[in-house]
């Protein structure tokens, strides 16, 4: 069900953030914030600050931040609507009444839930209290599972029988149609009734994210079974196959103090691993990773470790699911177990040790694919290698982040000995006219100099801190004061002359809202993307800092006007741009004279961007369009 945004919105005012982050931070008053031990990481002095005139939260340790809606999500990782839900309850605000089709389909998932639940039960008591169980019980254990590990996974065994499961059920007075339509039971041909689905196999629940079982995996135990390896619950309404990650519900707290996300293919590698003690796990279950199982991953982690078989017909499968998950900006690491070993088989041997050291030695995806390329032997021709080297170039021009690009760029010429420039014309052409500058180029204001291609490239990770003062300060003032505002800034400069890739990503998540109305709120509603809205959380704590002086002022005034920060952060900007164009032009002169060529052009272009700039200065940050 959508819940429309102007109840979104009442719920988002009605629950006060100091109110709603109290009841599990100790808050303690400073100043106009906030502040009180970060329930997001380990810390011993306070960092974590609570604004109630901004109704956001920020931690200058870990840089965790958001709104209310946020901050359910994250402790208690729950989706964005699960969060409203549990809001709009403490509030006492009616959602609106749910159509009888909403209430239909809720009944319907229930019945669905409730029969995956008993079906669970039932397998997992065969397993343990049945005789036939017995041998089912032994396999397990002969694989090394533990008792503790069976239970917690709530692995099972199903009869080898074709009514065990529908004689049960009907015992419990359950609906056999709901136990057909959950993937349990199947209809017999002649339409005379059911049978079971799985027989004599060891079960697998697959839990949904909140840890309700929705489906199994059923692997074989008998050699002369006639079936595959393993057989899977079919999709239904509660269990969508590309939307679910075998292991989440248990792997996702780990997942998210451990900072990444390990994915193995089996069920049996990730019990095996998660035994060891490695929790932060996840099994794709054999399949290619799909884009919503990317997304749900990046709610827990902004880093994945691929462990696989290196002899597995997966390895390639999984390739062509990475540059998905480059796209989204999420760092993408492999590790390799020996020839012949899996992660189950590895972890068994080698221990936790041996798995945590095969994790350390993971090698990013680029050198995973180039070895892969190699092993096929394409860098031994020219062919091959044009090929390879597209072919990375081509995962490269997925990451989202400039900085990384440029730094694996950087990486493959140094690697397989390729010019640089080479590199990045191919990476252009890639990138080149991709959505960002599409965005941007709608903007371009008439008169305003657009700067060419940024080249300030902030070293570290992009957090507030990193950000060129004149940017930063203009999208605190257009969180702050929203659409008119952008409008203003927006007449003087152009998007492009923003040099930070979080700043131009912060912009294009206003650039696509359109002409609607927004806030910082709305735009943090509006991203899945945890990165972004922290950040977001992270440049609305931050001071204005042109104000404090820039232009000779002296003190940063205690609320500094939102239009003069707008207006010297304009001048700074469009300075910075001249500047920029002087020092190409000052090279662009030298070279020319080295030639012997007339210099005048350069001298007059010289002289024209030097006034521009004496003229904005003298603005004193109150910008005129130069040429209009
Ligand atoms: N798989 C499947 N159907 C198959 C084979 C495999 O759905 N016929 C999926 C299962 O989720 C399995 C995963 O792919 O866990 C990896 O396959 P494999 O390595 O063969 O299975 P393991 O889980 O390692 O099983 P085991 O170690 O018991 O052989
Ligand atoms: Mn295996």
């Amino acid at each position: 069900m959508r819940i429309p945004d102007s109840v979104i919105d009442e719920v988002r005012s009605a629950t006060d953030i100091v109110d709603l982050i109290s009841a599990t931070v100790a808050l303690k008053k400073r100043g106009k914030n906030y502040v009180g031990l970060c329930p997001f990481h380990q810390e011993k002095t306070p960092s974590f600050t609570v604004s109630a005139e901004k109704q956001m939260y920020h931690c200058f340790g870990c840089s965790a931040g958001g709104n209310v809606f946020t901050f359910v999500m994250e402790t208690e990782k729950v989706s964005f609507i699960e969060a409203v839900r549990e809001l709009a309850e403490r509030a006492a605000i009616p959602l609106p009444s749910e159509t009888r089709e909403d209430q239909a389909q809720a009944t319907e998932h229930e019945g669905l839930f409730a029969a995956c639940r008993t079906a669970g039960l039932f397998y997992y008591e065969n397993l343990v209290n049945s005789v036939e169980g017995k041998l089912a019980l032994e396999y397990l254990r002969h694989r090394g599972f533990h008792d503790d590990t069976i239970r917690k996974f709530g692995l099972g065994y199903s009869l080898n029988s074709w009514d065990s499961l529908v004689r049960f059920a009907e015992q419990q007075h359950l609906d056999l149609s709901v136990m057909e339509r959950a993937g349990l039971l199947a209809r017999r041909e002649d339409g005379s009734g059911y049978y079971d689905r799985f027989r004599g196999r060891v079960m697998f629940p697959i839990f949904s994210v909140s840890g309700r079982t929705v489906g199994f995996g059923a692997r074989r135990l008998r050699e002369d079974d006639p079936l595959g390896k393993y057989i899977n619950s079919p999709e239904t309404p509660i269990y969508n196959k590309s939307r679910i990650l075998y292991g989440l519900s248990h792997a996702r707290d780990a997942i998210r103090s451990q900072g990444y996300a390990i994915l193995v293919e089996g069920y049996a590698d990730l019990l095996s691993v998660f035994q060891a003690g490695i929790e932060n796990i996840v099994a794709s279950s054999g399949t290619a990773l799909t884009e919503e199982q990317i997304l749900l991953l990046a709610r827990y982690a902004q880093s994945i470790t691929l462990v696989y078989d290196g002899d597995s017909a997966g390895s390639k499968a999984t390739v062509r699911g990475v540059d998905l998950v480059l796209e989204k900006g999420i760092e993408v690491k492999v590790a390799e177990p020996p020839a012949g070993e899996d992660p189950d088989s590895f972890v068994r041997k080698e221990g936790r040790e041996g798995f945590q050291k095969l994790l350390d030695n993971a090698v990013s995806f680029l050198d995973f694919k180039a070895k892969l390329f190699q092993q096929e032997g394409l860098f031994s021709n020219p062919e091959g290698k044009s090929k390879a080297v597209r072919s990375l170039v081509a995962s490269i021009a997925k990451m989202p982040d400039e900085l990384k690009r440029n730094f694996y760029i950087k990486m493959v010429a140094e690697k397989y000995d390729i010019y640089e420039t080479v590199l990045f014309r191919e990476l252009e052409q890639l990138v080149g006219r991709e959505s960002v500058r599409r965005t941007y180029e709608r903007r371009q204001v008439p008169g305003t100099t657009a700067t060419g291609q940024p080249s300030e490239k902030p070293a570290r990770e992009a957090s507030a801190a990193d950000i060129p003062a004149p940017e930063r300060d203009l999208l605190r003032v257009m969180l702050d004061q929203g659409p008119s505002m952008v409008e203003y800034i927006f007449s003087y400069v152009n998007p492009e002359m923003f040099t930070h890739p979080m700043a131009r990503r912060v912009i294009a998540l206003i650039e696509s809202r359109g002409e609607s109305e927004w806030d910082h709120h709305t735009l943090v509603d509006g991203t899945e993307d945890q990165t972004l809205r922290r950040f977001i959380a992270d440049v609305l704590f931050s001071k204005y800092e042109l104000s404090k002086g820039w232009f000779g002022r002296g003190t940063e005034p205690e609320i500094a006007e939102p239009r003069e920060v707008a207006d010297k952060s304009i001048a700074a900007l469009r300075i910075r741009g001249i500047e920029r164009l002087l020092a190409e032009q000052f090279t662009l002169l030298k070279s020319a004279e080295g030639r012997g060529e007339q210099l005048l052009p350069y001298h007059q272009r010289i002289k024209q961007l030097q006034q521009e700039r004496k003229e904005l200065q003298a603005t004193r940050g109150r910008p005129r369009l130069s040429a209009e």
